[in-house]
């Protein structure tokens, strides 16, 4: 898996793609985590940076989806629902005590959330956003 951001990946809007590109660099991040010792003081802070975008880019994707008229919203919407779910799930553990994250199950989530849900299921609304002006000012509200 590549760990920089190309342009190929894009979705039609580049504060989307911006977005993307930083659960790229966690997904690097925790990479090369899983390969070091002491790891569990770096999950904690992963976590939560993992868990604010997903807040934050779920919130401003589904703003612009839905200004932009895209037919699989509500779809969509679910999906965001549900790795919102296990993110709060590895947000839990990581307050808990982050020694119980296993970072191995971050990663493959991280991964399959990059391969299958950026990659595939958001390059679904990219027709509707690009040259779209309506999506650029709902992202900027958002
Ligand atoms: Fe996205
Ligand atoms: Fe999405």
């Amino acid at each position: 898996m590549a760990d920089r951001w190309r342009g190929e990946w894009s979705v039609g809007l580049d504060v989307l793609d911006n977005e993307h590109s930083t659960i790229l660099g966690l997904i690097g991040e925790l990479a090369e985590l899983s390969s070091q010792q002491g790891a569990e003081r770096h999950v904690a802070s992963i976590v939560a940076a993992v868990a604010a975008y997903t807040e934050h880019h779920f919130v401003r994707e589904e703003t612009v989806m839905s200004a932009v008229g895209f037919p699989g919203l509500a779809g969509h919407k679910l999906v965001h629902q549900r790795l919102r779910d296990q993110t709060n799930n590895f947000l839990r553990q990581s307050l808990d005590d982050p020694a119980q994250v296993d970072l191995g199950s971050l990663h493959a989530f991280l991964k399959e959330w990059w391969e299958h849900h950026i990659l595939r299921e958001d390059m679904a609304y990219k027709p509707f956003l690009e040259n779209n002006p309506r999506a650029r000012q709902a992202a900027s509200a958002a």
